[in-house]
């Protein structure tokens, strides 16, 4: 079968590669699922692996098999799978447990291990291929209504990861009613994440990079009812004057600056979510270190980070794309906005993925097989 893979830590060597085709028997106990993909989104990770920067092969392998943003049609089963049927559509999760307490309690986003494994990233094949064969344990059902738009579960689950903690962590508040959210960076993070506080009725404002004009994002946004203002017309600190300061804020830009900016952006008992990956090595000088403290003590205001998700995000990220085509039918598919069809057009979906902004792209993903 054909799939799609990389050396890491080389620059620009994606390509096509022939495997053998998976088989239900590689997964132990009778708990295999064989997944004819049908989807495979694209995202700044995958163009971060292909520049050299990231992704670890897995072990006896020189390359890895790019890919985790998925969607597939279950082709074939194991005899100890009952929650699954042929033809059913599903989505696979990506990290799978290591060796800490968080992984052997099935919570393996919450890994201590210094070395995890993900699919398509670090240590396993991903999804960009004909098939995979997986545990029936790490896989969701979609239901068929929402399949169009079921490849976005992936990076939706990683906000759902977020949200569900913030409220969680807000517990030490007894009692919390988060009512104005900001959303930093308007890329498909940004916008899943926009959607998500919107379907728990806040108010939103998000903040990116580009002009409003000519800007397709922003008109997305303002659909569901967000503002949206480019951080290259107002600065953190006057978007506070003109919105108050945010009960809750989300940082997805990539650009770690900013969440500096975003802890004075903060209301008192607020959280702020850190969700960027950011990789280099930059450094800033003039950060208010005393007022930032002392805002953060006398205002119990919290910051914490998040990474990955664990299959019950990915459960509640399903019903959030249900809740989503029920209250702003159609939205999300207009975030599909690159279909590239067949694996071995990889050279256009990297064209795109790196040159996303001049080609107005959302989410680029492959077309493995039709719906
Ligand atoms: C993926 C996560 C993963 C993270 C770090 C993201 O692009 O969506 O599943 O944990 O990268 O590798």
């Amino acid at each position: 079968m054909k799939a799609i893979a990389v050396t890491p830590r080389q620059k620009d060597t994606v390509r096509l590669v022939e495997m053998d085709k998976p088989k239900v028997a590689d997964i132990p106990n009778g708990r295999g699922v064989l997944v004819e993909v049908l989807r495979v989104g694209a995202c700044g990770t995958d163009r971060e692996i292909n520049n050299g920067e990231y992704g670890v092969a897995p072990e006896g392998f020189d390359f890895l098999i790019l890919g985790h943003e998925n969607l597939g049609r279950v082709a074939e089963i194991g005899e100890n799978v009952k929650e699954f049927a042929v033809g059913d559509f599903v989505v696979a999760s990506v990290r799978r447990p290591g060796k800490s307490i968080y992984d052997l309690i099935g919570e393996q986003d919450m890994t201590t291990d210094d070395e995890y494994f993900e699919r398509g990233i670090s240590r396993l094949h991903g999804y960009m291929a004909e098939f995979y064969s997986e545990s029936a344990d790490w896989l969701v059902k979609i239901p068929p209504a929402i399949v169009e738009i079921a490849a976005l579960l992936e990076p939706l689950s990683i906000i759902e990861k977020g949200i569900s903690q913030a409220f969680e962590t807000q517990e030490r508040m007894k009692i919390w009613r988060p009512k104005t959210a900001a959303v930093f960076g308007t890329g498909t993070v940004g916008l899943l994440t926009a959607l998500a506080f919107r379907l728990r009725n806040l108010e939103v404002h998000a903040f990116g990079k580009d002009k409003r004009e000519g800007y397709f994002n922003a008109d997305l946004l303002e659909e569901i009812g967000v503002t949206y203002d480019s951080t290259m017309e107002i600065s953190t600190a006057d978007s506070v004057k003109k919105y108050g300061e945010y009960d809750v804020i989300f940082e997805c830009t990539g650009y770690s600056p900013i969440a500096f900016e975003a802890m004075q952006a903060l209301n008192q008992n607020g959280v702020l979510i850190l969700s960027s990956v950011t990789g280099g090595d930059r450094k800033i000088d003039q950060v208010p270190a005393d007022k930032i403290n002392q805002q953060f003590v006398l205002g119990n205001r919290l910051m914490f980070g998040t990474v990955n998700a664990n299959r019950q995000h990915f459960e509640m990220g399903v019903k959030d794309l249900a809740l989503s085509e029920a209250m702003y039918q159609g939205w999300l598919n207009k975030m599909l906005t690159h279909k590239v069809e067949g694996l071995e057009n990889f050279g256009k979906l990297f064209d795109i993925l790196n040159n996303a902004a001049a080609n107005k792209a959302i989410k680029v993903y492959f077309e493995v097989n039709k719906i």
